[in-house]
């Protein structure tokens, strides 16, 4: 790996800038290019193979354009279901955003866990055999969200949600069980935290939201190791597939992420 590398986040849209803020702050000196396939957005409904096939695709031409060092690959629902495919078919290394369910478990008093996440994402053989090997002795409540990525979204380009809409979403992930209550929620799509003041505001009772985005900025610093003392912020490129602009919001939101702003590219899709 160069001692400055190319770092290419990867979603079906913005929920990315969760992880990729995380990324930021642990390597400031590398070069990064958010990628965002949100002409394919949401991930969410879309049809498995069509999906795999389109993420090997986009993949493939970011690669091509951006000679990446390093892929985070900062969305569950296509972790969950591409990640092995994409490291065999490409050499550049990959990290993955999977469910926190390990630290989600270890990690609760009351042993009543939930995952929210994508409708797909928690019906994944892969969340399942997460619960089944490090579940413990939990009692893992899965939550399939199906608006709540949307939601993100639009309170990012500047349209925030109405409360009822998101507490609708929400509100299957409290559970109670013989008096003990759920006490930790796994945020297993990288929009959620984009949702994080409105998420506590709006739980049935305190709860802990578990954002993995911490943990993946820390395996990139094992594959990419530590920032070159000194060196200066580069200008973050960026690559939507439906080759859109982003909004004066969009921009304002994405300079808050730790995004420096100099030029928005866009790719065919
Ligand atoms: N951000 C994505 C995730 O982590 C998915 C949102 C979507 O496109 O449905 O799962």
């Amino acid at each position: 790996m160069t001692a400055v590398p190319t770092i290419l986040v990867f979603d079906s849209g913005l929920g990315g800038l969760t992880v990729f803020r995380e990324v930021v702050k642990a390597r400031p000196d590398a070069r990064f290019v958010y990628a965002a396939d949100d002409a394919f957005f949401p991930y969410g409904r879309q049809d498995e193979s069509k999906l795999i096939a389109r993420v090997l695709q986009v993949m493939g031409e970011l690669i091509v354009a951006h000679r990446p060092d390093l892929v985070v690959i900062a969305c569950n629902t296509a972790s969950t279901l591409v990640l092995a495919q994409l490291r065999e078919q490409f050499k550049t290394p990959f990290v993955g955003t999977v469910p926190a369910i390990k630290p989600a478990c270890a990690s609760s008093n009351s042993k009543l866990v939930t995952v929210l996440g994508t409708e797909v994402t928690v019906k994944r053989e892969y969340t399942r055999t997460l619960i089944r090997e490090h579940g413990q002795d939990c009692v893992v409540t899965l939550v399939g969200s199906p608006r709540l990525a949307e939601l993100a979204e639009l309170e990012l380009n500047g349209e925030p949600a109405a409360d009822a809409d998101i507490a609708g979403e929400i509100a299957p992930c409290f559970v109670t069980v013989n008096g003990a209550r759920t006490d930790t929620i796994v945020l297993a799509c990288t929009h959620y935290p984009l949702l994080l003041k409105r998420l506590e505001t709006l739980a049935l009772w305190p709860v802990s939201f578990v954002d993995p985005a911490p943990a993946i900025a820390r395996r990139v610093l094992d594959l990419a190791g530590q920032p070159v003392p000194g060196a200066a912020m580069s200008a973050t490129r960026f690559a939507f597939t439906s080759g859109k602009q982003p909004s004066p919001a969009l921009q304002t939101a994405l300079r808050r992420f730790g995004a420096k702003l100099e030029t928005v590219s866009g790719l065919s899709s």
